[in-house]
C-alpha cells in the first residue's frame, strides 16, 4: 500500500442504501483505492445482500482488493419492507443506527487494518455524525446530487423558514415565487425544482420530515465534496457548499477516471440487479448515434397506462430503441407491453432488465436517453456525449431535468410534468421528443462539448483532478499528524 512514511490513509465511505448512491461512492471509492488509501465500504445487510446476492454478481465485481473491504450494519427494519419503496420510513430508521455503525467499526479493528483517518458520508447519512465525532475523526460529506440540487438541499431547512417549503405545486413556476436568495452563483430556481418531497403533498409523508431533518444536518462536517465539476456548475457553486468555511470541492464525475482508464474490472456500477450484457452485442450492430436508450434508473415507477402510451410513442418514433423494463418498473409489477408490440418492433428494439449504463452510453450506437433525470444517470449522459429527454420522477429529478434542457442545453422534457408528475405523457409528445433529440445536431453538438470538458476535469491536471489530490493530500497529513500522535 502506498503512503507518506508508511502511513496509509483509511477511509470509511457510508452512502445511503439505494442504486445511485451506492454506485457513485462506490466509484470513489475504487479511486481513492487506486492512490493508495485503505477502503471500508459499509452498505446496510439489506444492500449488500442484493448486491452480493448471486455467485455471478460476486464473481463480476473486482473490488476485491487488499487494500479494500465490504461491511455492513443491520437497518433495524424488517424483512419484509420495502426500503426504497417507503422512502421515509428507511430514513427515519437509519437516522438511529449510528451506534451500530460505530459498534461495527470498532469491532472490525486489528490484524493489520490501518486506524481511521476519515468518515466520507452520504449528504443524507446524518447517522454518520455521532460516529466520526466519537471516533475523533474528520467527517467528510459526500453530495450525490450536482450542485445546485445539493445547496438546494443544504439550504432547504432556511427555505422552510422562509415560507417557500412546503411547496404549493400551483405556484411550481410561478415568477414571483422563484428562489433567488441561495448562494453558489446558481441559476434562480423555480419552487418546483426543490426536492420533490418538500411539496405540499409529501407533508404527511414520513419522507417530509427526514429530508428536512437531514437538511438540519448537513452542516456537521470537516469537508465537503461534489459529484459535479467547476465547468458544468462553476467553482462557486461547490464552494458554497463548505460548512463555516471547510474545504468545498467538486470532484467529478466520480466514476469517469476509471471509466476512462479502460480497465474492465472498473467499468461497471455495482449494480442491484444482474446486468445483462447482451445488450452490448446488439448495439454493436446497430447503426452510429441510430438507438434510443430508455432507462428510469433503479426507483422510479410509472402506471401501465403510461407505459402503454410509452411504448406506442417508441414504435411511431421509426427510430431503434433499447428499453430497461426492470422488473418491478409498472407501480411495482413488471410491465405489460400493448399486444402485437414486440412483434412489430422486433427488428429495432431490444428490451433488458438491467444494464451495464455506463458501457450502453459510451457505445457508438446510442444517440440519445430517455431518462427520468437521476444525478448519476444525467452526469453519466453528459459525460458520454449523449442527449437527452428527460422525464424525471422525484427527488432531485426535477432540478436535473430542467438544467439539462435551459442551462446546459444538452436535453428537452416533456410540458409541465414539473407541476403535474400524474399527467399521462401521450404517445405523440414521446414520438416528438425522440424525433427532435435524435436528430438535433446542435444539441449533439453541445453534448459532445459538454463532454470533453467533463474528460478534461478529471484528466491530469484538471479541476476535479486536481481538486481529488488536494483532499487526497490533506487526508495523508491528517494520517500522518494522527500517526505521530499514537507515537
Ligand atoms: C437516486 C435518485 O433517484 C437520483 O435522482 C439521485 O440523484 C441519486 O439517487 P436513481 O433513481 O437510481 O438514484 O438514479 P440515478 O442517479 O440515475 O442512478 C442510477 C444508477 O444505476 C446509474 O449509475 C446507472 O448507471 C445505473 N443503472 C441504471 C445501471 O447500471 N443499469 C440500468 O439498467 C439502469
Amino acid at each position: 500500500m502506498n503512503g507518506v512514511n508508511n502511513v496509509t490513509v483509511h477511509a470509511v465511505l457510508v452512502p445511503f442504501p439505494a442504486q445511485g448512491h451506492v454506485n457513485a461512492l462506490i466509484h470513489f471509492a475504487n479511486l481513492l483505492a487506486s492512490r493508495g488509501f485503505f477502503i471500508t465500504f459499509v452498505n446496510t445487510e439489506w444492500t449488500e445482500k442484493r448486491m452480493f446476492g448471486s455467485a455471478k454478481l460476486k464473481s463480476q465485481l473486482h473490488y476485491s482488493k487488499p487494500n479494500f473491504r465490504f461491511l455492513s450494519f443491520p437497518d433495524s427494519l424488517p424483512p419484509e419492507h420495502g426500503r426504497t419503496s417507503h422512502l421515509g420510513e428507511l430514513f427515519i430508521a437509519l437516522v438511529k443506527r449510528g451506534d451500530a455503525l460505530e459498534a461495527l467499526l470498532r469491532k472490525e479493528t486489528g490484524n493489520g487494518i490501518p486506524p481511521v483517518t476519515c468518515i466520507v458520508s452520504d449528504g443524507v447519512m446524518s447517522c454518520t455524525i455521532s460516529v466520526a465525532a466519537n471516533m475523533q475523526v474528520p467527517r467528510v460529506v459526500f453530495w450525490p446530487f450536482c450542485a445546485a440540487a445539493s445547496i438546494a438541499q443544504k439550504y432547504a431547512y432556511s427555505l422552510f423558514s422562509q415560507g417557500h417549503i412546503p411547496v404549493k405545486i400551483s405556484e411550481g413556476n410561478r415568477p414571483e415565487k422563484m428562489i433567488t436568495t441561495l448562494p453558489g452563483n446558481i441559476p434562480a430556481l423555480w419552487p418546483s425544482d426543490l426536492i420533490s418531497f418538500y411539496r405540499e403533498q409529501f407533508t404527511s409523508d414520513p419522507i417530509y420530515e427526514a429530508v428536512l431533518f437531514e437538511s438540519r444536518m448537513s452542516d456537521m462536517g470537516e469537508y465537503v465534496l461534489a459529484n459535479t465539476f467547476e465547468e458544468l456548475e462553476g467553482r462557486e457553486a461547490a464552494a458554497a457548499l463548505s460548512n463555516k468555511g471547510c474545504p468545498s470541492l467538486s470532484i467529478g464525475p466520480v466514476f469517469l477516471p476509471n471509466f476512462l482508464e479502460g480497465e474492465n474490472s472498473t467499468q461497471s456500477n455495482m449494480s442491484m440487479w444482474e446486468e445483462d450484457d447482451s445488450c452490448l452485442h446488439w448495439l454493436d450492430k446497430q447503426r452510429p448515434r441510430s438507438v434510443l436508450y430508455v432507462s428510469f434508473g433503479s426507483l422510479a415507477l410509472k402506471s401501465q397506462e403510461q407505459l402503454d402510451e410509452l411504448a406506442l410513442g417508441l414504435e411511431q418514433s421509426g427510430y431503434a430503441f433499447l428499453w430497461v423494463l426492470r422488473s418491478d418498473i409498472a407501480q411495482g409489477q413488471a410491465a405489460v407491453l400493448p399486444e402485437g408490440f414486440e412483434e412489430r418492433t422486433k427488428d429495432r428494439a431490444l428490451f433488458v432488465k438491467w444494464t451495464p449504463q455506463l458501457k450502453v452510453l459510451a457505445h457508438p450506437s446510442v444517440g440519445g436517453f430517455l431518462t427520468h433525470s437521476g444525478w448519476n444517470s444525467t452526469v453519466e449522459s453528459i459525460s458520454m456525449g449523449v442527449p437527452m429527454i428527460g422525464w424525471p420522477y422525484f427527488g432531485d429529478q426535477f432540478l436535473n431535468c430542467r438544467f439539462t434542457k435551459e442551462i446546459w442545453k444538452v436535453g428537452l422534457d416533456f410540458k409541465d410534468v414539473d407541476v403535474d408528475d400524474g399527467r399521462l405523457v401521450r404517445r405523440e409528445e414521446i414520438e416528438s421528443a425522440v424525433v427532435r433529440v435524435m436528430a438535433n445536431e446542435e444539441m449533439q453538438k453541445k453534448a459532445e462539448e459538454l463532454k470533453e470538458a467533463a474528460r478534461k476535469a478529471v484528466m491530469e491536471g484538471g479541476s476535479s483532478f486536481n481538486n481529488i489530490n488536494t483532499f487526497i493530500n490533506d487526508m495523508l497529513n491528517r494520517a500522518k499528524a494522527q500517526s505521530q500522535s499514537f507515537k
